[in-house]
């Protein structure tokens, strides 16, 4: 009914606007004098000290979710970590004991994929964490361990606020695992938890900023064919969500690619009046990220893509070869995902509603899919 969805068109749009709160109430409770401490995991240091590779088991958006916790938590344990779709993970015999942590990430908590492969892990004796939106769904239930996500309930079929909150959820499970190894020195930790305390302003930020102007640009958009995002490092599973965003409810050809990878085949896809949006990483990022990124954007450019950026504020670099510019509030590249996101869940929204349709109830889809 329209009091559920709080004055919002759609469930979909009141949950994009609760990103903020999803952010914040995951990380609640779980930071003491500046050091994620994650209470529900007390006791269960054993989990992870003879841990030698970390496996992350997913679906759809959660798996994105996934891929770009990879980035951190890798850097953080210094721990070797995996990301794979639930249903692959659990049919190929993959090399599994005693040393490896599998985390499945799911909203609902009962996909039946990511469970069955919960399960699988467990019998060939890997340590199971779940982390889940869902006060005892299945998926907890089947694991040794639980960190929920505080996003409150989710309506909307496309998952948006616990995709926030997830990647918020392994964020904390890097810092607390590297503060158990020993594998980050203080100030680095102290300075990962003010970034992601700031997360939650910053995402209100872009959603004041950016939603007006993203509207009135994917109304232009209602005929759109195809559309493709790229991105790099984390940016790149960050491509891939709003590649699937725009399939789920606009029902539009949408392909999300590692920009690096243009070069490689893509760019053959680029004809004039292309829409193309790129997620482009901060100046600051090492290893010359943003340059590479910015030559990409002028090879398509130059090809007539209609190119979209969505760029950190005060990046005058894109300015010269991009249609519109999303702006995103600075922060430490490994945080960037969590805003970066935002206007790509925007603009689907936008797309779907400039096309009439239904943006909660996307056709064939259901919020949980419980069967294999
Ligand atoms: C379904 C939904 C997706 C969701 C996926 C995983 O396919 O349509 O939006 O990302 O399941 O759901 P989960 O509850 O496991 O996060």
């Amino acid at each position: 009914s329209a009091a559920e969805k709080g004055g919002w068109s759609s469930f979909m749009a009141k949950e994009v606007s609760e990103e903020p709160e999803a952010v914040a109430n995951t990380v609640r409770g779980r930071v003491h004098d500046g050091q994620v401490v994650i209470p529900e995991l007390e006791g269960l240091d054993d989990l992870f000290t003879g841990i030698r590779r970390i496996i992350v088991v997913a679906c759809g958006t959660a798996a994105y979710a996934g891929q770009t916790g990879k980035y951190a938590l890798e850097q953080w344990t210094r721990i070797p970590t995996d990301v794979e779709l639930a249903h692959e993970f659990r049919y190929r015999d993959p090399v599994i004991g005693e040393d490896t942590l599998v985390v499945s990430i799911s909203q609902s908590g009962e996909t039946m994929d990511t469970l069955m492969a919960v399960k699988y892990a467990r019998e060939q004796g890997a340590k199971t964490l779940s982390i889940c939106n869902t006060q005892g769904a299945t998926i907890p239930r089947e694991s040794d361990a639980v960190v929920y996500t505080h996003a409150g309930p989710e309506v909307a079929v496309a998952s948006t606020k616990a995709f926030v909150a997830q990647i918020t959820a392994l964020y904390l499970l890097g810092l607390h695992v590297a503060r158990l190894r020993g594998s980050l020195d203080a100030d680095a930790a102290a300075q990962a938890v003010a970034e992601l305390e700031a997360v939650p302003e910053k995402i209100q930020l872009v959603l004041e900023n950016e939603q007006q102007h993203i509207e009135q640009f994917s109304r232009w958009m209602a005929d759109t064919q195809s559309v493709l995002f790229l991105g790099r490092h984390v940016g790149y599973p960050i491509a891939l969500e709003g590649a699937l965003k725009l399939k789920e409810i606009s029902y539009i050809h949408a392909e999300g690619f590692a920009a690096g990878e243009l070069k490689h085949g893509p760019i053959a896809l680029v004809e004039p009046g292309q829409p193309v949006f790129v997620i482009v990483p901060s100046p600051r990022h090492s290893g010359e990220l943003h340059k590479k990124v910015v030559s990409n954007i002028q090879e398509i450019r130059a090809r007539g893509a209609r190119v979209i950026v969505v760029a950190e504020e005060g990046d005058a670099a894109v300015l010269p070869f991009a249609d519109e510019v999303l702006r995103i509030p600075l922060a430490d590249p490994l945080f960037e995902p969590l805003l970066a996101v935002v206007p790509l869940h925007i603009f689907a929204m936008g797309l779907s509603t400039a096309k009439g349709l239904d943006v909660d109830k996307p056709r064939n889809l259901a919020k949980s899919v419980t069967v294999e």
